[in-house]
Parts: structure tokens; C-alpha cells; sequence
């Protein structure tokens, strides 16, 4: 082993440049070249690399987002476009690869890896959706970047007896949702898991209106069922039986900029290093994440095209929780 690349992917996640830091001067400390592969999967087919000491990493820990910079790629996705990757790939002498992504990410990952190219995951996603990793970098500061606008919220909804709604992000998993509202003291979530009807909700908030609370905060996963939108539709309609007047916020793209938190730097550290290590013992096809509080390597073929399971229970604790 010579050359090593590494690149981001998919929605950054506070945390990834820790990860890039950990796996160039991880890699360098075992001897060998790093090269960072730019914009993702799209940079492989453009041929964006640029070899990497450890002065270009300096300095990153602490910032947000990806210094890689990262996309969505459509081309790679084909099998042609794939085979255009590892041409590029083999033509700049890079014998290994770390793909530091979500769900999609790991998915292109496992493909390059069905095709004969070595390649270690590393699980990073805000949505924490990632079979294969209990949590994933950029998961720990999202949520509190989500909690803080909940306490905001929490705080004008009280001033005016109101009621809010908040969504926030997830793709299809409402990991994120779900312990937002829990940690925020949430009347009622709506996740896709679980499904809630907008009577439900309609009725959790008239309720909390008639116990006398000074507000009722509901918190919508981008992907539940029954979104924001529609959930403002019929609390309109309804609008006599709510007792609350209900405002929308959608959190959005913000819970992804946010500073890494302690927890973040130290996971994407951790889970970048370990990378490397999985590289140097020859372990490819594997995505490295934190299992039951330990750094383990599992197989892709075991991870990806599954759905990580919420616990039912955590869900139940929320609505007892809400009286
Ligand atoms: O996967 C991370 C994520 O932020 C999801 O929560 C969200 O659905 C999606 O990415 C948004 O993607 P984009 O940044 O391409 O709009």
C-alpha cells in the first residue's frame, strides 16, 4: 500500500473533518500518501484529487461541514460511471479508498467494493438512519442544534399561549425527531416509524390546552406521514377545538451547519482512525462505526438496503411523558 484516498459524501454532517483529519494523518503515520478526493463520488469521475499532508488538515477539527466538500451524483450511480471512478482511481496509483457518508454513500461504497475496488466506510449522517453504527458523526450536534431552536420556541409559544410545530430533518428516519422531542419536552412527535393522524395531534393539543398548559409543542419528522403542511391544513379547519393558535417552523438545513460538539470530534476521530486500520489489515468492504459504545468494522453486505429499527418503547416514554 502506497496511495490512499478519502472523500465525503452525501448531506455533510458536523464531524466529517474531524474524520478526514484522523484518516490523512493516520494514513501518513503508517507511511503511506493520502490524496483527498473533492465533491464526493463526483469528484472520482472528474478527477478532483490533491494529495494531503498533515498541514491540510490543520485547523479543521473545529469547523463544520466538509473541507472536501461533498455532492450528490447521479452519474455514479451507473455502473458506467463507476467503472470511470476506478480508472481514475487506479490511473493516480490510489489502492484504497474511504468513503465518509451516510446511507447512499455506503451503498456506492459496497458497489465499488463489489467491482473489486478496496474500499472502508465511515458512518456519518445527521439522520443517524446507518444499520451498522448506533449513532453516526454529525448526529449529537444536529440534535442539539434542533434543541436549542426547541427551547426558543418553547420559550415565545409560552409568551403567547401558543402552540408550534417543528420540523425537523431525518430523510425517512425519525431518530432525529424523536429524541429532539423527547429532550425538548414535546406534547406530541410525528414520526414516519409511528404513524400519528392529524386527529391525534389535534387532540393532544386541545388537551394540553384544557389542562391549562401555556403551550403544546409538536416536533414533525421531514419524512412522517403526515407532514407539517398537512398537519397546518386541518389545525386550520379545526381551528375552534385547538383552544392553541399553531405556528410552523422548519428547522431545515441548519441543523446541519453547526459547530462539532465534543462528541462529534471525538467519533469522527475515533471512526477515522480506525479506518485507516481496516485499510492496513487488508479489511475492506466494511463501514466503521460505534456498536454498543465499542469502534467495530461490519461487513457492508451486512448494512446496507436496511432499515435501522427506533425503539418502540422510546416512543411510548414521549407520549407519558407529554401529560
Ligand atoms: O441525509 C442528510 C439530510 O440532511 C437529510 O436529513 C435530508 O433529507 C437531506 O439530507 C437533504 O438533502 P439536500 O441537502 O440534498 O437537500
Amino acid at each position: 500500500m502506497k496511495r490512499f484516498g478519502v472523500l465525503t459524501s452525501g448531506g455533510d454532517a458536523p464531524g466529517m473533518n474531524a474524520a478526514i483529519r484522523a484518516v490523512v494523518r493516520s494514513g501518513i503515520d503508517q507511511g503511506w500518501e493520502a490524496f483527498g478526493v473533492e465533491h464526493g463520488y463526483q469528484g472520482l469521475l472528474t478527477g478532483e484529487f490533491r494529495p494531503m499532508g498533515p498541514r491540510d488538515v490543520s485547523g479543521i477539527i473545529q469547523l463544520g461541514g466538509t473541507v472536501l466538500g461533498s455532492a450528490r451524483s447521479l452519474e455514479f450511480k451507473t455502473e458506467e460511471g463507476r467503472r470511470k471512478a476506478i480508472r481514475h482511481l487506479n490511473q493516480r496509483g490510489i489502492e484504497a479508498l474511504v468513503v465518509i457518508g451516510g446511507n447512499g454513500s455506503q451503498t456506492g461504497a459496497y458497489s465499488l467494493h463489489q467491482m473489486g475496488f478496496p474500499v472502508v466506510g465511515v458512518a456519518s449522517t445527521i439522520d443517524n438512519d446507518l444499520v451498522g453504527s448506533d449513532i453516526t458523526i454529525g448526529v449529537d450536534t444536529a440534535l442539539n442544534i434542533a434543541l436549542e431552536a426547541i427551547d426558543r420556541l418553547k420559550v415565545t409559544a409560552s409568551s403567547h399561549e401558543r402552540a408550534f410545530m417543528i420540523e425537523v430533518m431525518g430523510r425517512n428516519c425519525g431518530y432525529l425527531a424523536l429524541m429532539a422531542g423527547i429532550a425538548g419536552g414535546a406534547e406530541a412527535i410525528c414520526i414516519p416509524e409511528f404513524e400519528t393522524s392529524p386527529e391525534t395531534v389535534a387532540d393532544v393539543i386541545a388537551k394540553a390546552y384544557e389542562r391549562g398548559k401555556k403551550h403544546a409543542l409538536i416536533v414533525v419528522a421531514e419524512g412522517a406521514k403526515h407532514g407539517v403542511i398537512e398537519l397546518e391544513a386541518y389545525f386550520k379547519e379545526h381551528n375552534e377545538r385547538l383552544g392553541f393558535d399553531v405556528r410552523a417552523t422548519t428547522l431545515g438545513h441548519v441543523q446541519r451547519g453547526g459547530t462539532p460538539g465534543a462528541f462529534d470530534r471525538l467519533l469522527g476521530t475515533r471512526l477515522g482512525a480506525m479506518a485507516v486500520e481496516q485499510i492496513a489489515a487488508g479489511n475492506f468492504g466494511v463501514l466503521v462505526g460505534q456498536v454498543k459504545g465499542t469502534i467495530t468494522a461490519t461487513p457492508h453486505a451486512d448494512i446496507v438496503d436496511r432499515v435501522k429499527p427506533l425503539d418502540p418503547k422510546l416512543f411510548e416514554l414521549a407520549n407519558v411523558l407529554a401529560k
